[in-house]
This record gives structure tokens, sequence and C-alpha cells, in this order.
């Protein structure tokens, strides 16, 4: 190994750029600067890097205080250029890798950054690729962006690919966090492995070494694909189960009984984020260059996807029973973050839903205390791009809609309230499954609907 870098890794003189300060890359600059690192945070967005020069976080999982604490050190330069990332001894690239409208990997990120990262690189530099990719990227794609600039792999500098395994909004209530997740790490060569993995275990208490970059971003699609796959089950048992008149909820709580061999996943409207939709696919289009077909990925996702077309028939079922139509109708949407806890919609099960919504001519409004602003639109749903502003949940509102669907579960929601001042609840997320209070008509997604009671 590069003797020098391993000396300022070890006595944390090593400088270390993060490129990409979103939900991955903020909390791991953070986090080695918490760990007495210099940190440069590069990214293009100006604004976000404004606001977090001037000590505001622009994620939930980090506060203002940490941020403002750790610039004010000087700790952590975010900066909107790569001036200085030919002074970093370590750079993590953690930027987005989306799939295009035909779900194809959209590499554009991670290609732009490798390009402008080989602008700056120089002989004794680390790269860490966190990105999740398919198998092949760091070797296909980034490496020879940095070979462009004559320095070899391995020998000049070193290159390796560590998946990202945060969990934004579950961290801290399940114990969780970037320091106590095991972390994978596979280099280019050993001497990348060994460098990547001493610095990761400066700040994780467990690295897990595989022999490859290859092997490591396999890993990663493994454990998204392993969520995509249970979930789809889970989601077809539901619709099961809602016509053999059993409740899923209460199949899955029994099951969560077996202390081994079943691990618990819930239905719902649909998967969402950044990750479980998307990553998948990028497995399966890199499959077809082996001409191979990722049955599984692809039956999960058209099970997954088809659960907001199931939503849609829930709400219709449910208006249906009061005589009242999609056309016309006042629904409001609570949660429209992707998960809960998040203040993050990408991909969230509720676009489609308020896009199909909206296109049947309901009026849609949404309450959500984490999403000020929802975009909808742009897709075949609803071609027109909308820009929604979060309501307040009061007894007025929603005694005002004809329908509330609830869609995101968020820990401070008070469903007793939405219970006893709403007329009819679609309840995807079995969040009112254990209250006793009384009021709305209820259809829970994954029980029959016959639970509706008499036709008001
Ligand atoms: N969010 C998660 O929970 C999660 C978990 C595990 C892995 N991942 C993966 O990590 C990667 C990043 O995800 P994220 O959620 O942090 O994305 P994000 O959109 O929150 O953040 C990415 C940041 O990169 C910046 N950026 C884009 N191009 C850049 C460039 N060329 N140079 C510098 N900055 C640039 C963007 O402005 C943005 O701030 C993705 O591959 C994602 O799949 C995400």
């Amino acid at each position: 190994m590069n003797d020098e870098l391993t000396q300022k890794i070890v006595d944390r003189t090593a400088v270390v750029a993060v490129v990409g300060l979103g939900y991955v890359g903020l909390p791991l600059a953070v986090g080695f600067a918490e760990k007495g690192y210099h940190v440069i945070g590069i990214d293009l967005d100006v604004s976000k890097v404004e606001r977090l020069a001037a000590g505001t976080s622009t994620i939930g999982d980090v506060s203002d205080d940490t941020v403002s604490r750790l610039v004010d050190d000087g700790r952590f330069r975010p900066m909107s250029a790569y001036d200085d990332a030919g002074c970093a001894d370590a750079i993590f690239i953690c930027v987005p890798t989306p799939f295009n409208a035909m779900k194809a990997p959209d590499l554009s990120f991670i290609e732009q950054a490798s390009h402008d990262i080989a602008g700056h690189l120089r002989p004794g530099q680390l790269v860490i690729l966190q990105s999740t990719t398919y198998p092949g990227t760091t070797e296909e794609v980034v490496l020879p962006l940095l070979e462009a600039t004559g320095l070899r792999v391995g020998e000049d500098y070193l290159l390796a690919f560590s998946p990202e395994r945060i969990d934004p909004g579950h961290t801290s209530s399940a114990g969780y966090n970037v320091e106590n997740t095991p972390k994978v790490v596979g280099g280019v060569t050993p001497r990348c492995a060994d460098a990547a993995a001493l610095l990761l275990s400066q700040m994780i208490a467990s690295v897990h070494r595989v022999s490859s970059p290859r092997a490591a971003e396999m890993t990663k699609l493994l454990e998204n694909t392993f969520r995509s796959v249970n979930i789809a089950l889970v989601n077809e048992l539901a619709m099961l189960a809602e016509r053999m008149d059993i409740d899923i909820w209460e199949v899955i709580g029994a099951a969560s009984s077996k202390p081994f061999g079943f691990m618990p996943f819930y239905p719902g409207p649909g998967v969402g984020g950044h990750c479980i939709p998307v990553d998948p696919f990028y497995l399966s289009w890199k499959a077809r260059e082996y001409d191979f077909y990722t049955k599984f990925i692809e039956l999960a996702a058209e099970v997954n996807s088809e659960m907001s077309y199931h939503a849609l028939d829930k709400i219709n079922a449910a208006l249906n029973r009061t005589g009242t139509a999609i056309r016309g109708a006042d629904i409001l949407v609570v949660g429209v973050a992707f998960k809960p806890n998040v203040d993050d919609a990408r991909n969230s099960p509720a676009e489609p839903i308020v896009e199909m919504l909206l296109q049947q001519g309901a009026r849609v409004s949404y309450h959500d205390p984490l999403i000020d602003r929802f975009v909808v639109g742009g897709s075949f749903h609803l071609r027109e791009r909308l820009e929604l502003a979060s309501t307040a949940l009061t007894a007025e509102t929603l005694q005002a809609a004809d329908c509330v669907v609830i869609i995101t579960r968020h820990a401070d929601l008070d469903v007793d309230m939405l219970i006893e001042h709403s007329r009819v609840i679609v309840d995807n997320v079995n969040a009112t499954g254990s209250s006793d209070a009384t009021g709305a008509l209820i259809v829970r997604l994954g029980t029959s609907d016959g639970d509706l009671g008499p036709t008001k």
C-alpha cells in the first residue's frame, strides 16, 4: 500500500473529499469530519453548497448544529467546484444513479464526476465510488476516465467500490447509523482494497472485503433486489388476502412470531425512493449483455408498480360506498414522502396515485409535514406538471374531504384524529389497524373491502 497515504489515514491528517452532498454524501462527509479529518464537500448544486456553508443542514438525518460546528471549525468545507480536489488524499463519489424513461441506467453523473476528478488526479490518491450501480461500472466506466490522465491504477492511484447502506429516516429508531452498519468494499487491486478498507475502518466498525469492485457492486444490488422481490411477494399475497377475506397484517404479525427463517416485509401502495424501484433495473439491464433475463426482478417490478393501480381501485371502491365518483371528489392524501419519516419524495408511490386521481377529475390536496411542495405530472398518467403545497391536517380539512388516502405514515401522525373526523379513509399502510377510534369508514390495503359496514 501507499505508505504515505496509510500514515495520513491512520494519523488522520488525510484530506477526504466527498463528491455529491446528498442523502449519502453528507452523512459520510460529516462522519469523517467528526473523526478529525479535513473534509472537502463538492456539489454542483450551488444553493445546497451555500446553505451548508452557512451552517444549515440539507437533510433530516444531519442536524444544523453538526454542520455549523464542523464548518466553523474548518473541518468541513462545502464547495461547488472541483478546484481543491487535488488536495484530497481520498475522494468518495456519491452522485445520483437514476434511470431514464426506458429504465436504462443513467451514468452521466458518475461520468461527469469521474471526468472532473480526473482533471485533478495526482499520484497517491484513493478514489472510492459509492453510488449504487451495475457490476462493472468502477472498472468499465470510472477507471478509463481516470486512466486517461496517464496515471495507472494500483501503482499511481487507487480505486475501489464501496456501496452505501444508509437507511434515511430509520437510522436512530433501528439503532443503526453510518458507524455501526458494516460496509462492503472491493478494490481494483489488493492495494486499492487495503487503502479503502483502512480508511473506511476509521469511521465504520466493521468492513467486509470482497475480491473485486464487481462483487461489491453486485452485493448492493442483491440487497436491494432482495427487498424488491420480498415486498412484491407480500404485495401479491395482500391482494389475495383481500379476496379471501383474511387480514394480511394479522398474518404477517403471526408469521413474525417465528424466530428463524422468516423476515417480515409489508405491503403498500408501491415502492419509492432512489433505490428499490431503480437499482434492480441496473442489474437487469446489465444482465442482457450476458444474454440473461432476470425474471424475478421484472416480476417484482411489475407487481410493485401494479400497487398504485390497486390503490386507485380501493379509492374507487370506498367512494362507491358513499355514492361518490372520483370525478369531482375532494381527495386528501396523507403522506407523500416515499417512506415514513424522510423529507424525500423521489419516486414516491404518491406520485402515480395523485396523477391518476387528477387525471380522472378529482380535486387533490395533500398533507405531509416533511414535504412542503410536491411536484407531480410529466408522466403518461398526467402530462401537465403541477406543484402542490402541503395543507394543514385539521378537523375541517378532514371533514371537507370525500376521501382521505393514507400513503405514508410518519411517526407523529395523529391517526385517532384522522379516524374521528374523516368520512372515508383508504389506508394503504395499516396506519389505522390498531386504533380504537371510531368515525370514518375505513378501507385498508390487505383486508377485504367488506369491512366497510353498511352503506351510508
Ligand atoms: N438515498 C439513499 O437512501 C441511498 C442509500 C444507498 C445508496 N444510495 C445511492 O447513493 C447515490 C447517491 O444517492 P443520494 O440519495 O445521496 O442522491 P442525492 O440526489 O441526494 O445527492 C446527490 C448529490 O450529488 C450532486 N451531484 C450530481 N452530480 C454531481 C457532480 N458531477 N459533481 C458533484 N456533485 C454532483 C447533486 O447535486 C446532489 O446534491 C445513488 O447512487 C443512490 O442510489 C442512496
